[in-house]
C-alpha cells in the first residue's frame, strides 16, 4: 500500500469513527496493545520474571481483559483499582499474589479491600503496619522502599530520593522488619519504583544499583519470596529519538534474578511492573480541528499560529502538567500542504491548554501543514496517563474510549460521559 492509500484509509477509518461517536475520542488499538505485552513476556520468560501491569497507566475494562488473558499481573493503588481488577477476573489472595496493592496512604475503602480480598498491600509508610494490625489484618505485606535515587522524565515522577514521598527509607527498612515482626506480619516482598525516566542508560543503571541494595537488604528479611524492580521502563515519546525496546533490559534482568536469588539462598520470584511500556503507544486521541487563527507579534513577544481542536488538557494532561511532547498528525485534506509553524490549543478556559509545550515554554509551535478547518488531528502515544487522567473540569463530559480491532472492527468500551453523569455524586443531605 502507497503512503497515499495509507493516510486515505486511516482518514475513512477515523472519519467514520468520529460519524458515529463524536470528537474528541480516543482510539485503543488492540494490535499495538497486544504487540506491547508480547514484548514484555517474552523478556520477562527468558529472564524467569513475573511481569504486573501498573494499571493506572491504563485501567480501561477491555485493556485489563487482554492483561488478564495474557498472564499479567496487576499493580493496583487504591481499594478502587484492586475491585476494578477482581471485576475482570483477577483473582484475590496473596498465594499467588496476581492483584498487589501498592499505597502511599490507605484511603476510602483501601483497608477494607484489603481485608475482604486478601491481595498483597504493598506499604508506603510505616505508620501503616500499625493501621494493618489495628484492623485485624495478619496477613503478608510487601515494603516499597525508597533507595535515595532515582530519576524521571520531569521531577514530578521521580520515585527516589530525599524528596521522594514514596515508600520507606532504604536505611529505615530493618526497623520496619522489626517492627512488622512485632505485628506479627510477614514481609515477603521488597518493591522499589525507581521512576520513569526517558534514558534506557539511566535504568540500566539504577537497576543495576538497586539490585545491589536489595542483595544487601536481603538477609534482614527471612521471609522475602520475591523482589520488584518496579516499572519505570522508558517509552520514546520523540520522533527523532531512537526507540526503547524492551529485549534490550534482558542481560540486565537475568544477571538481576541470579543476584537476588543467591542473596536470598533460594530461589524466589523477581518482578517488573511497568504501565508506560504497555500502553503509551496503543492510544490516540483524534480532535476535531475547529478553527486557526493567529496573534501578531508586539512588545510581549512574537505572533503565533494556533490550531484551534476540540480535544484539550481535560482529555490529555499529560503537555500541560510536564511540558511532556506528543507527536501530532493532521488527517484529512490539509494533509500534504505546506508545513508552517503552529501551537494546538484546546477549548479548556485556561491559557495552559496547549497540546504544543515545552519543558520550561508554555508554548511551543511545531511544523505542521498547514491544515483545513474540519480536518482531524492525532494526538498520538497517549496511551499511558492519558484517559486516566481525563477530568471533568468546566463540566465537560469525558471522552469516549473505541477499541480499535486487528481486523479494523470497532467497540466503544467508554461512552461519552453526560451532564447526569457528572453531576451523579451531588446531593443535598443534611448532616
Ligand atoms: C509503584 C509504581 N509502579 C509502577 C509504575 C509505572 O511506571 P511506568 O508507567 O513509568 O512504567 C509507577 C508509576 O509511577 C509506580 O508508582
Amino acid at each position: 500500500m502507497s503512503k497515499t492509500e495509507a493516510a486515505a484509509q486511516e482518514r475513512e477509518r477515523l472519519e467514520s469513527l468520529a460519524a458515529r461517536v463524536g470528537t474528541p475520542f480516543w482510539v485503543i488499538d488492540a494490535g499495538v496493545l497486544r504487540r506491547r505485552i508480547g514484548e514484555v513476556k517474552a523478556v520477562c520468560g527468558e529472564c524467569g520474571f513475573q511481569p504486573r501491569f501498573a494499571m493506572k497507566s491504563l485501567s480501561t475494562w477491555r485493556v485489563l481483559q487482554e492483561m488478564r488473558d495474557q498472564g499479567i499481573w496487576i499493580d493496583a493503588v487504591s481499594g478502587n483499582e484492586v475491585l476494578r481488577a477482581r471485576r475482570i477476573g483477577f483473582p484475590g489472595g496473596a498465594n499467588p499474589p496476581v492483584i498487589m496493592l501498592t499505597a502511599d496512604v490507605l484511603r476510602d475503602n483501601a483497608l477494607e479491600v484489603i481485608l475482604n480480598e486478601r491481595v498483597l498491600v504493598n506499604i508506603g509508610s510505616p505508620g501503616m503496619l500499625r493501621e494493618l494490625e489495628a484492623a485485624g489484618y495478619r496477613g503478608p505485606v510487601a515494603l516499597r522502599v525508597n533507595p535515595g535515587f532515582g530519576s524521571g522524565h520531569s521531577k514530578g515522577v521521580d520515585t527516589g530520593g530525599p524528596s521522594s514521598k514514596h515508600g520507606v527509607w532504604f536505611e529505615d527498612a530493618g526497623e520496619t522488619a522489626a517492627e512488622a515482626a512485632r505485628r506479627g506480619l510477614k514481609i515477603i516482598m521488597l518493591h522499589a519504583h525507581i521512576g520513569s525516566g526517558p534514558k534506557l542508560e539511566e535504568l540500566l543503571a539504577n537497576l543495576n544499583r538497586l539490585t545491589q541494595e536489595f542483595a544487601r537488604m536481603a538477609k534482614a528479611f527471612p521471609d522475602l519470596e520475591g523482589f520488584s524492580l518496579g516499572g519505570g521502563i522508558p517509552f520514546t515519546y520523540k520522533e527523532d529519538a531512537p526507540p526503547v525496546e524492551i529485549a534490550q533490559l534482558g542481560p540486565l534482568f537475568a544477571d538481576a534474578r541470579k543476584r537476588l536469588c543467591e542473596a536470598a539462598g533460594r530461589e524466589v520470584r523477581v518482578e517488573i511492573e511497568p504501565g508506560r511500556y504497555f500502553v503509551a503507544p496503543a492510544a490516540h486521541l483524534v480532535t476535531r480541528i475547529r478553527d486557526i487563527k493567529s496573534t501578531r507579534t508586539n512588545e510581549k513577544g512574537t505572533g503565533k499560529n494556533f490550531i484551534m481542536v476540540d480535544g484539550g488538557f481535560v482529555d490529555l494532561i499529560r503537555p500541560a502538567m510536564y511540558g511532556s511532547y506528543h507527536r501530532i498528525s493532521i488527517v484529512g485534506r490539509g494533509a500534504t500542504n505546506p508545513v508552517e509553524e503552529f501551537a494546538v490549543a484546546g477549548p479548556v478556559c485556561e491559557s495552559g491548554d496547549v497540546f504544543t509545550r515545552g519543558s520550561s515554554d508554555l508554548i511551543a509551535p511545531r511544523p505542521l501543514p498547514r491544515p483545513e478547518i474540519g480536518d482531524l488531528l492525532v494526538l498520538h502515544d497517549g496511551g499511558a496517563y492519558g484517559y486516566v487522567m481525563a477530568s471533568n473540569y468546566n463540566s465537560v463530559g469525558r471522552a469516549p474510549q473505541v477499541w480499535l480491532e486487528e481486523d479494523g472492527s470497532a467497540v466503544l468500551v467508554s461512552r461519552r460521559e453526560t451532564l447526569d453523569d457528572i453531576l451523579k455524586a451531588e446531593v443535598e443531605e443534611k448532616l
